[in-house]
């Protein structure tokens, strides 16, 4: 029995940046589904005891620890799943070496193919979204907002009803038609693995100087995102997307130990946005996940002024002038096996 989902990754805008208990976040979070940064995932049921994990056809046994940390995890909600072997076959559609965090696309299409592959075997799931959603979560935080389109929110907060700990919702309120089709352009700065890993970094949140102070003003961006995002307040929504992508690296440079992700080219091409958005009035603004590489938001509308700077003077400081340009996204889709 087989079953086969495409997922995307996603971008957070209020970042998920400690947790506690089995993943769950100490405060909300919300962010934008991508599009074209995804994985697609095969999973098969067979009678062989064990795992295996394919990535792009190779037998991948690095990958197996990981899944197989998963299963152990989904078990209590899924106890069908130990009799079975399972066999992985992944594939990312952007490049394995990117260092763009495939946790979020490839721990939903994980889930979406179990909650599928449970229903198939005729148990009861609930909401199979909400499910794959929870299931998501405990293989990698973040990656619980990748089972819808559009913006998702993850974590109880009280200006987003229906907000939960265990699983994404899709932001509930009124959206401006600009955020829509909005786009994140990449500029992959480094591309190696990471010096301080997101789980520990997490874990420095519980003892960090600044955690309730921290904690706090994530409750208090959501509200304020609220009438920025329904009004298309696009200089607020900067203000506020920047000011959330500095808090995070700020929280990493005060941990303790402290230590710094961003790399030379992360602060060049920061301050190459903001002299261009300066000079020229067009509404681009940029993000940053636990990495060095940097989120370059735009609308839509802007995209050829955009564009035209991104590759006159962001490109160049990107290793080997790599780029990723991508959208806001619709969310997962089965794939036909
Ligand atoms: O899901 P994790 O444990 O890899 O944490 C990722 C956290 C950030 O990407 C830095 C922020 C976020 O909300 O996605």
């Amino acid at each position: 029995m087989k079953s086969a989902f495409r997922a995307p990754s996603n971008i957070a805008l209020v970042k998920y940046w400690g947790k506690y208990g089995v993943q769950l976040p100490s405060k909300p979070s919300i962010s934008f589904t991508l599009d074209s940064c995804a994985t697609e995932t095969t999973v098969e049921l067979t009678d062989r005891p064990g795992i295996s994990v394919e990535l792009d056809g190779e037998d991948t046994p690095g990958f197996v620890p990981k899944i197989a940390q998963f299963v152990e995890r989904i078990a209590p909600r899924h106890p069908w799943i130990g009799d079975y072997g399972i066999r992985v076959q992944t594939h990312n559609t952007f490049p394995h070496s990117s260092g763009i965090a495939s946790s979020a696309s490839g721990m939903s299409a994980l889930a979406l193919c179990v909650v599928d592959l449970a229903q198939k075997l005729g148990h009861a799931v609930g909401d199979p979204k909400q499910e794959a959603s929870i299931l998501a979560r405990l293989g990698s935080g973040s990656a619980c907002r990748s089972l819808y389109g559009g913006l998702v929110v993850w974590g109880e907060t009280p200006s987003v009803p229906g907000s939960a700990q265990e699983f994404g919702t899709p932001y509930p309120h009124k959206l401006n038609e600009v955020f829509r089709s909005y786009r994140d352009v990449v500029a992959l700065v480094d591309v190696g693995q990471k010096a301080v890993s997101s789980t520990a970094g997490h874990q420095l949140m519980e003892r960090h100087p600044f955690r309730t102070q921290r904690f706090a003003q994530a409750h208090d961006h959501l509200a304020a995102l609220g009438p920025i995002l329904a009004s298309g307040d696009l200089d607020a929504f900067m203000e506020l997307v920047e000011l959330e992508a500095l808090t995070l690296h700020g929280l990493m440079m005060s941990s303790s130990p402290s230590y710094i992700l961003m790399r030379p080219q992360t602060l060049r091409i920061i301050e190459a946005i903001r002299g261009f958005r300066l000079e020229s009035g067009i509404p681009i603004c940029f993000t940053l996940d636990a990495g060095a590489n940097v989120h370059i938001l735009f609308p839509e509308q802007a995209e050829q002024s955009a564009m035209e700077f991104v590759i006159d003077h962001v490109q160049p400081w990107c290793k080997d002038g790599r780029m990723i340009a991508d959208r806001v996204g619709q969310g997962p889709v089965p794939l036909h096996e």
